[in-house]
């Protein structure tokens, strides 16, 4: 474990290696357990990613096709706010992909990545089953309904 250990606590190493032992032994385990290691790290980086594969023998080019797959797991750290901007159907006619394409331009990033200033995490998500308000854009956790082109900017500004 010496190449993550630049990268993460001993404690967060520590829990890692409880996390797979632990989950390694349930049948199907793969995607709560990665659930379980995003949870402790924020993201699950290759270096994390073939030390889960040398310890559950889960073959690693499984492991990143789960992790890259699955929009809420990522593989880079996340900023200090985090965008999702839900791309479901209702969301994406009503002018949800109009937002996210403001948002990859205003701030350079595409979906998945993180601004250089460490401000914002930026993702498109499946419906989170709010569709009545869509446009959905939720930050941290916070809902936002009907949002537009116009007045995502000010939504925003309240995340510094
Ligand atoms: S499609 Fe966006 S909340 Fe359902």
């Amino acid at each position: 474990m010496s190449n993550i250990s630049t990268m993460f606590s001993k404690a967060q190493i520590e829990k890692l290696e409880e996390i797979i032992l632990i989950e390694s032994k349930k049948p199907g385990c793969l995607i709560p357990l990665l659930e379980k290691v995003q949870a402790l790290l924020g993201y699950i980086p290759v270096s994390v990613q073939n030390i889960i594969s040398e310890k559950t023998g889960i073959a690693s080019n499984k492991i990143y096709g789960v992790v890259s797959f699955y929009s809420f797991f990522t593989m880079n750290p996340r900023a200090r706010h985090r965008i999702q901007v839900c791309y479901g159907t209702a969301c994406y006619v009503k002018g949800g992909k109009e937002i996210g394409e403001k948002i990859e331009k205003d701030y350079g990033i595409k979906a998945g990545e993180s601004t250089q200033d460490g401000r914002f995490t930026y993702e498109n998500t499946r419906c989170f089953g709010t569709c009545g308000l869509a446009p959905v854009v939720v930050i941290d956790g916070k809902v936002y309904g009907k949002v537009s082109v116009d007045n995502i900017d000010e939504i925003l500004s309240q995340y510094e």
